[in-house]
């Protein structure tokens, strides 16, 4: 089974999970704020929207479309990023 650091924090996950669905699991639910400050978090969970997005190893994702894999770091947008 996959085992990914989100926000620092080991979080193990079955074979085949979204890192959304490992995010969620781990209680994220909000995943960045806009520039007005609101929380945003998946909406679609099919690639579309772009509402999910976070980083995975440095690389900004959209997390529903993107397969957990072992030893992944994700961290969440912050700064002009999480617009
Ligand atoms: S939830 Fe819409 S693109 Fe991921």
């Amino acid at each position: 089974m996959p085992e990914l650091m989100i926000e620092g924090r080991a979080v193990t996950v079955a074979e085949g999970t979204s890192v959304l669905a490992a995010l969620q699991n781990a209680g994220y639910r909000t995943l960045r704020h806009s520039r007005s400050g609101e929380p945003r978090g998946a909406l679609c969970g099919m690639g579309s929207c772009h509402e999910c997005r976070a980083v995975v190893d440095g690389r900004i994702v959209r997390t529903c479309v993107t397969p957990a894999r072992n030893g992944q770091r994700v961290t969440l947008l912050t700064g002009d990023h999480a617009d």
